[in-house]
């Protein structure tokens, strides 16, 4: 799978894309994760990506042309199955948006200022409009980074243990359970007796019940999709 990110701050697309799941997955080539500076595309001899908005109001609106550009160079270098355009006005993302995301080949993930970017774009270009949460941030970098790593952790060998993707939570519309590691007793704090007993059926069980008390409590509106 291969995924551009079109930034006009590619700096803040670092740290969570170069470690962990996803950095190992990009060694591992699952994916590839290209970034690219809004910047080096635009036509305007004082580099500038932005303009004021017509019609007035506050904040800078990033221009049609260096996003053109950049959409136009990908497009002839490969097919793209979704553009995706990060803004807190899109579609809510959840874990079944990730899912059908990581089946795809190739995609391209546009972030926008806040004030965001010439509805030109959007309506020349992006094929899916994504929000993760019903909160505003400065930018959609931080959004990008999310669906991707939502999105990479699914790749087939991504994660080590292939059961674990689908056992997360929200995969089952439940909460994940507690867990617990080595030592049985610190502080004065132990484990649940039943996850030492060795008796798989009981500590699933335990598991289980511990999951939809703890999504009842604290996510009721999960509930009714939940697969028990
Ligand atoms: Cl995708 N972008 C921005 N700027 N703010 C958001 C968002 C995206 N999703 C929720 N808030």
């Amino acid at each position: 799978m291969r995924i551009d990110i079109i930034s006009a701050v590619p700096q803040v697309l670092t740290g969570p894309l170069e470690h962990s799941i996803v950095g190992r997955a990009r060694e591992d080539e699952l994916v590839t994760i290209e970034i690219h500076d809004l910047r080096d595309f635009t036509t305007d001899k004082h580099l500038k990506i932005d303009d004021y908005p017509y019609g007035g109001g506050a904040g800078m609106i990033l221009s049609a042309q260096p996003l053109f550009d950049c959409l136009e160079q990908l497009h002839s270098e490969r097919s793209y199955d979704e553009v995706i355009f990060v803004t807190p006005d899109g579609s809510l993302f959840d874990q079944e948006s990730a899912n059908a995301l990581s089946v795809v080949k190739n995609i391209i993930i546009i972030c926008g200022h806040y004030k965001g970017i010439d509805q030109r774009v959007r309506d020349f270009w992006v094929t899916k409009e994504i929000s993760i949460g019903d909160y505003v941030l400065s930018g959609g970098e931080l959004a990008a980074m999310i669906i991707t790593d939502a999105i990479t952790r699914l790749l087939p060998g991504a994660i080590g243990d292939a059961a674990s993707a689908l056992n997360d939570s929200f995969q089952q519309h439940v909460l994940d359970a507690p867990h617990y590691t080595r030592p049985a007793s610190f502080r004065g704090l132990d484990v649940p007796k039943v996850l030492l007993s060795g008796d798989h059926k009981k500590i699933e069980q335990w598991r289980s019940d511990q999951a939809l008390e703890k999504t009842s409590k604290r996510r009721p509106d999960l509930l009714s999709k939940a697969v028990r």
